[in-house]
Formats: structure tokens, C-alpha cells, sequence
């Protein structure tokens, strides 16, 4: 495996984190230009064996860019419909002079099958797993709010049980040194994610990041109704009211608008659902630049 892939947020120490987050930030600022300048162009390829509308197009951006030459596989009309492996899939793309690739895929851990692939690989979502561009763009989003993750309160509430950005986020953030904690339904805890009432969150959270229902990953409200649950575990205008003063609404998005949370509170002041995905445009820039190996902007200044 490269050694500059990106598959979890386990593999990156508080100090990687950060420096993501510096370059992340410095491609809104004094690097908006900055592109890869290479003799050869450099070669990316896109493999999205799940639907993604955010993830896979804000790769595309960032690659695009960067100067990248960029190329979008499509499972359905490849040669994974003949029986082809997610290995010999990858391999093929490495043999015939890609330089990276961006994979998103249903089964958790399917990097684990891809240990001999030599170029970078970055993980766009895997299953019930890591999501780890998804968390380190909230992680700048909440960072440039608070400009610190130390003893913040951030509430993860709704389906924690099949969300990989509930897992990227808690182990992410408790090693930068916020408090996490969930909320949602029983039937969706996860063991070792503390539990809290979402109105007793509500009050004192910093950050209340909202999830929505995977219904893709077998999760079922059995006879609840979407004006029930939005009710019982949702962002309601109700909870809003009662949000801290400072207080922000993170969402990874896409929202079932009316269940996880009210359509009116999507664009409303304190959500950053939106500059959510602009600050994905940059994480994306920053770990394909981490994953060509060039040098940190510190140095270049
Ligand atoms: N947040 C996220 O991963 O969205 P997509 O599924 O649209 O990529």
C-alpha cells in the first residue's frame, strides 16, 4: 500500500490532521492558484461503486483544478459486469499509467483487499466505515469557526449506526480533543458512542452534526412518519430556538429535507451545510497534493 493514501482517520496523528487543515486553508488563500506542475500529467482515476453527488464531483473539481487529467469510471459499463474483482479493477488502472485513484465503495474496509496496489488510493467512503475527506472537511468547517477542537461539545445525531461519518468524526475529533457524543434512535446506537438525549444536547453542544436515515444500508423507521421523526429526533424549529448563541449545524448531506431535519433550517444562519461542501473542494485539493508527495506550503512561503 502507498504510504500517501488516505483510508481512515485512524491513520493520521493530530499533527497530519492539522496539516491538512493548513493546506486546505491555504488553497482559499494565498495558493487559489496553485497547480501540479509536472512533466508528465499527472493521471486520476474516479471509481464510485455507490451513488455520490458532493464526494465524487468535489473530487472532480479539485482535480481539475490542480491540472490533473481526470477520467470517471463507471461500474456499469466496465468490465466489472464480466466478474471482474475490485483488486484486478484497481490493479488495471495502476498498470495502464493512472498515478492515483479516488475509490468509493459499499463493502467496509475494501481497501483491506488492495494491500499490493502501489499508487495512492483515496478512500471516498467505504460501507458502514470511514468517510475520512467527509470528516476532515467538517473538522475545517468547524475549525474555522471556533479556530480550536479543544473541550468544544459536538452532538452526532440520527442513524450512527450505518454512518461512516459518525465513525470518522468521533475518532477524529476525540483525538483533537473535543467532546462527542450521539443521539437518534435506540435501534441505531453503536456500542462505545455515548448516548445522549438530543433536547439536553441541545443546550450546551457547540457543533450538532445531522444525519440522515441510510435507507441504501437496510435502516427502516418501521411506522414512524417523517413528521414523527422529525418530531422525536430531528432539528425541528423548536430545537433551533434553543440552539447555543454561537452554535452550528453540520449535515454531510444529501438532507431528506422534513425528517432529519425542518427544510426551512437547511440555509438558515446557523447552518453550514453549504460551506460544508465548499470546504470540500479544498480538503480534496490538499490530500490529493498530500498524496503526490509535495511539500507542505510551509516550506514554500
Ligand atoms: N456527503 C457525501 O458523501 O455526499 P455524496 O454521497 O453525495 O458524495
Amino acid at each position: 500500500m502507498n504510504q500517501k493514501s488516505l483510508l481512515t482517520m485512524r491513520d493520521l496523528s493530530k499533527d497530519e490532521i492539522m496539516n491538512i487543515l493548513y493546506e486546505a486553508r491555504c488553497f482559499n488563500d494565498s495558493f487559489k492558484d496553485w497547480r501540479i506542475s509536472t512533466k508528465k500529467t499527472l493521471l486520476v482515476a474516479n471509481l464510485f461503486f455507490e451513488p455520490s453527488t458532493r464526494t465524487h464531483f468535489s473530487f472532480k473539481s479539485a482535480e481539475l483544478s490542480l491540472g490533473l487529467s481526470v477520467s470517471d469510471f463507471n461500474p456499469s459499463t466496465s468490465s466489472v459486469i464480466k466478474g471482474e474483482s475490485l483488486y484486478d479493477t484497481v490493479k488495471t488502472f495502476e498498470s495502464i499509467g493512472y498515478d492515483a485513484v479516488v475509490i468509493r465503495h459499499p463493502e467496509d474496509e475494501y481497501f483491506k483487499q488492495l494491500e499490493n496496489i502501489n499508487i495512492p488510493i483515496l478512500n471516498a467512503g467505504d460501507g458502514c466505515g470511514n468517510h475520512p475527506t467527509q470528516c476532515l472537511l467538517d473538522l475545517l468547517t468547524i475549525y474555522n469557526e471556533f479556530n480550536t477542537f479543544e473541550n468544544l461539545n459536538v452532538v452526532i445525531v440520527g442513524d450512527i449506526f450505518h454512518s461512516r461519518v459518525a465513525s470518522s468524526n468521533r475518532e477524529a475529533l476525540l483525538k483533537l480533543g473535543s467532546n462527542v457524543y450521539f443521539s437518534g434512535p435506540e435501534k441505531w446506537k453503536r456500542p462505545g458512542f455515548p448516548h445522549i438525549d438530543f433536547d439536553e444536547a441541545i443546550a450546551f453542544c457547540d457543533v450538532v452534526m445531522m444525519l440522515r436515515i441510510q435507507r441504501e444500508r437496510g435502516a427502516e423507521m418501521d411506522d414512524m412518519t417523517d413528521d414523527e421523526y422529525l418530531k422525536r429526533y430531528g432539528l425541528n424549529k423548536a430545537r433551533y430556538k434553543k440552539l447555543k448563541e454561537n452554535a452550528i449545524i453540520l449535515h454531510p448531506a444529501p438532507v431528506n429535507r422534513g425528517v432529519e431535519i425542518d427544510s426551512s433550517l437547511v440555509e438558515a444562519p446557523k447552518s453550514r451545510i453549504f460551506t460544508q461542501m465548499e470546504n470540500g473542494v479544498l480538503i480534496r485539493k490538499a490530500v490529493i497534493k498530500r498524496a503526490f508527495g509535495f511539500e507542505s506550503f510551509k516550506e514554500e512561503k
